[in-house]
């Protein structure tokens, strides 16, 4: 997969959402799924940065994408049930979803992590993640062939110390996947899977671990080809795995 060559038109008139599409990996992500043919919805926080990858993919002639500004943290049911209008009105269905916008919150041990914060963490990592996809099930059933990935991480995978409540949201967002994938592996068009970017040169990654020279690492249009075989018809058979964007 690492080495998977996707064609150029592997996502021609697919409709994506990628969340936190400003900036880091989604940024990549929601370029490189418009740059294969696929409609993307910008969502994130930061509407200038939003507006910077529209004019991006418009610029390399991707087929016009849509902004949508949002602030997960502070999201309710109802703004996810208004995205949900909006979505059903302009494109009618989902092909895709890439759960990506994530806070990383303080690394400290959990004995000392201060409780607001915590709450603010599990909002946009797992809570956002739940009421999005949730709100969508209707627009992704309509679709021939649906994929929803979630953003996983080592420390979600294996517990380590100091990693609280980030680590523990990563950790339930691949259960989340899992019970997705298993409820609806029958009678429905939609897979669900997550994946493991590995370590990436973004803002994240710094504010984790500021003494790593960032040019040490990939960026994060290095490592699309797992994005675009997980988003792609290809994978279809793919449901319930976490996939390693990295070797
Ligand atoms: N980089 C790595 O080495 C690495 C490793 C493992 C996993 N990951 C995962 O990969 C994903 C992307 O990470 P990244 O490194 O690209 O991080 P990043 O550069 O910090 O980007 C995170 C994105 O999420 C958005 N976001 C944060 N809080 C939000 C909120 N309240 N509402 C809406 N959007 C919000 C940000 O928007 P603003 O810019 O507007 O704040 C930004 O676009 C995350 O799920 C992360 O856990 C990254």
């Amino acid at each position: 997969m690492y080495n998977y060559s996707a064609p150029d038109n592997l996502l021609k008139d697919r409709v994506i959402l990628v969340t936190g599409a400003g900036d880091g990996i989604g940024k990549a992500a929601a370029k490189s799924y418009a740059q294969h043919g696929a409609t993307i919805i910008l969502l994130g926080k930061t509407i200038e940065k939003l507006e910077l990858v529209y004019d991006e993919i418009e610029k390399n002639n991707g087929p016009q994408p849509a902004i949508y500004p949002m602030n997960l943290e502070g999201a309710t049911g109802k703004d996810f049930e208004d995205m949900q209008v909006m979505l059903d009105k302009e494109f009618g269905r989902l092909d895709g979803i890439l759960h990506n916008a994530a806070l990383l919150g303080s690394l400290m041990p959990i004995a000392q992590y201060d409780m607001a914060h915590w709450g603010k963490v599990m909002q946009v990592n797992l809570n956002a993640p739940y009421m999005i996809t949730r709100m969508c099930l209707s627009l992704l059933e309509k679709s021939d062939n649906a994929s929803v990935i979630f953003t996983t991480d080592d420390v979600g995978i294996k517990g380590k110390a100091y990693w609280g409540a980030y680590g523990i949201s990563k950790a339930a967002g691949d259960n989340m996947m899992q019970i997705l994938a298993d409820e609806m592996e029958v009678n429905t068009p939609i897979r669900f899977n997550s994946i493991n970017p590995g370590k990436v040169a973004t803002t994240m990654h710094a504010k984790a671990y500021p003494g790593i020279d960032p040019n040490t690492l990939p960026k994060a249009a290095d490592i699309m080809n797992a994005y675009l075989y997980l988003m792609g018809t290809e994978s279809k058979d793919i449901n319930g795995q976490i996939i390693n964007a990295q070797a």
